[in-house]
């Protein structure tokens, strides 16, 4: 069985900088893989390569198989990306948005509607889901997005600081969500800088700081190898 992720010394340039400085590491399917590190540490650029968008300096990224660069059209079949700044189209209603961005995945008018019914019901807005995205919350606004993002099954998604900016209560509603999709199938790798949420969230983490993994595990794995009460904890150590 092909593993659902696996960078293999990934570097990445932007012109002189180098924002990846040989990242390696694997997710099997059906996991919550988190790349936790701070500002700047390269996680979304990280997420961005291995979404097709960016192209990789070398090494090399494949997804279930197919490789990022040689069959970026394959890896995008396969992959839902949730940027980290983004917007939804603000006269649109929140149901509106989700039936014109189905209409990008759908063969027909029955498949779009199926899709957007089901974007609807991930977003959980009720009857707000019919005002116009320019009156939402911040918290509603992502929880939209994040129907956009897993409203076609993929079988990867990509979430880009799914929670950063969301208060207590929208927060905990959004790693919910996530965990119930992972538990149906879908393989998860998000970034966070939050590196207290992670522990209920992810099966696994990367800490990455300045574009190089510095420790892989499970929360409790590295929480027990430096006997340290969180994640927090664990990165101080590891970068000292
Ligand atoms: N488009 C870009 N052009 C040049 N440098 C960039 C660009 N995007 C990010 N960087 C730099 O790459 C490094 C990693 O950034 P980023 O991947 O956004 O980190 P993170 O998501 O962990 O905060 C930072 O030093 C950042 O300034
Ligand atoms: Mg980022």
């Amino acid at each position: 069985m092909d593993k659902a992720i696996e960078v293999s010394n990934l570097i990445k340039d932007y012109g002189t900088l180098r924002a990846i400085k040989g990242l390696s590491f694997q997710v099997e399917g059906g996991e919550i893989f988190g790349l936790i590190g701070p500002n700047g540490a390269g996680k979304t650029t990280a997420l961005r390569v291995i979404s097709t968008l960016l192209q990789v300096t070398s090494g090399s990224v494949k997804i279930f198989g197919y490789d990022v660069t040689r069959q970026a059209d394959k890896v995008r079949e396969c992959i839902s990306y949730l940027p980290e700044e983004a917007g939804a189209y603000k006269n649109l209603s929140g149901k509106d948005y989700l039936e014109f961005m189905a209409g990008f995945y759908s063969e027909n008018s029955q498949e779009k509607k199926n899709i957007a019914e089901k974007g609807v019901k991930i977003a959980s807005l009720d009857e707000r889901i019919k005002d116009k995205v320019s009156t939402y919350s911040k918290g509603m606004t992502r929880r939209l997005l994040l129907a956009r993002a897993l409203m076609v099954n993929p079988r990867l998604a990509i979430l880009d600081e799914p929670t950063s900016g969301l208060d207590v209560i929208n927060s905990h509603e959004i790693r919910r969500l996530i965990k119930s999709f992972a538990k149906n199938g879908t393989t998860v790798l998000l970034s966070s800088h939050n590196m207290l949420e992670v522990e209920f969230l992810c099966d696994r983490i990367s800490l990455i700081d300045k574009g190089l993994v510095l420790e892989t595990g499970s929360p409790k794995e590295l929480k027990d190898k430096y006997q340290a009460q969180n994640i927090e904890e664990v990165f101080m150590e590891v970068v000292k």
